[in-house]
């Protein structure tokens, strides 16, 4: 038996890195998600398996004993310790589980993949032990997750996948829902360059100390950007937003976080059509995407695959983190 919940992927729209330092983001929940079953055991140890990442290993004591993938295991499975702890003090008390990672997103790619996984497993534990966690709460749970994994995060990977939808994410403000009545298509294309969040925020963070002059205007640009974008969401205008994310692609390259695969499948996407690409998440390898009207989605698709890239097209989803029925 036991109890599963998901959580959703995204991706950014606007503003990631810029997110990091108080600017806007506008950010996507996608119809990817990580699932997570829980189910009690009769000893006191937290074993936890990800049948996508091949890696398996228990907490107990405090002590990490891996059981399969080694050091990798410890390093990929310590958020999920941190998601069952601020649980068990939640609920003032604690259990043995068995937790299992099933999910569709792909790893360390900016598609949020750390937080799906932290969001659900938040509610599956919570619900194992007969709590409701509030959205509020599976956020700041799920937040405290991806400190583990990325040290300085924004929130905003956190944010979408607990609530899921269109969302304006700001550090100070926090969420709000966008009314994306538009449809939004796009194609994601996946390099499969995986990269670490970590390090590609501690670039930019050199950059901005050493030249904060000239990183700065960079940054407050983005926020402009943002703004245009709402307005362009709320006229339905696609065609503008397409030239935003060209803009904004082009003011990550400016802080160093591109990379050549990227590139590549952002301009064949635009070659074939697409109304603007940009690569999404913390770059650095991971995706891309490529907002494309209706009729050119297959060809925007094909492109991404004909230059190396694996390509979907995305949905939006509304329904964020949930125990599953
Ligand atoms: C990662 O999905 C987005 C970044 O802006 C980091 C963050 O906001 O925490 C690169």
């Amino acid at each position: 038996m036991g109890v599963v919940a998901s959580a959703p992927a995204k991706v950014i729209l606007f503003g990631e890195h810029f997110v990091v330092y108080g600017e806007p983001a506008i950010v996507l929940a996608i119809d990817k998600r990580a699932y997570v079953k829980v189910e009690t055991r009769n000893d006191k140890r937290i074993y936890a398996r990800s049948a996508n990442l091949n890696i398996a290993g228990y907490f107990e004591e405090g002590v990490f004993h891996p059981e399969k993938g080694g050091e990798n295991a410890r390093y990929k499975l310590e958020p999920v310790k941190t998601v069952v702890d601020k649980v068990f003090e939640l609920a003032g008390r604690n259990a043995g589980l068995n937790i299992e990672i099933r999910s569709t997103v792909p790893v360390a790619a900016g598609l949020g993949s750390s937080a799906a996984v932290a969001a659900a497993t938040a509610l599956a534990v919570a619900k194992t032990l007969d709590i409701e966690l509030a959205k509020e709460e599976v956020f700041r749970i799920t937040y405290e997750a991806e400190r583990v994994v990325h040290g300085t995060p924004s929130g905003v990977d956190p944010a979408i996948a607990t609530f899921g939808g269109a969302l304006l994410f700001q550090m100070d403000t926090g969420v709000k829902p966008l009314e994306a009545e538009m449809d939004i298509p796009l194609v994601i294309g996946d390099t499969q360059i995986q990269r670490s969040t970590r390090d590609l925020v501690a670039k930019v963070r050199r950059l901005r100390e050493k030249f904060p002059a000239v990183i700065e205007p960079i940054m407050r640009s983005g926020r402009k950007i943002v703004l245009h974008a709402i307005e362009a969401i709320k006229q339905q205008d696609l065609e503008t937003l397409g030239e935003l994310v060209d803009i904004n692609h082009g003011l990550l390259c400016a802080v160093g976080v591109s990379h050549e695969a990227l590139e590549r499948l952002i301009s064949e996407a635009r070659k074939a059509g697409a109304l603007g690409a940009k690569l999404t998440g913390a770059g650095g390898g991971g995706c891309m995407i490529a907002l494309t009207e209706h009729d050119k989605l297959d060809a925007v698709a094909e492109a991404i695959q004909r230059a190396g890239g694996i390509p979907y097209v995305a949905r939006k989803t509304d329904v964020g983190a949930r125990i599953e029925p």
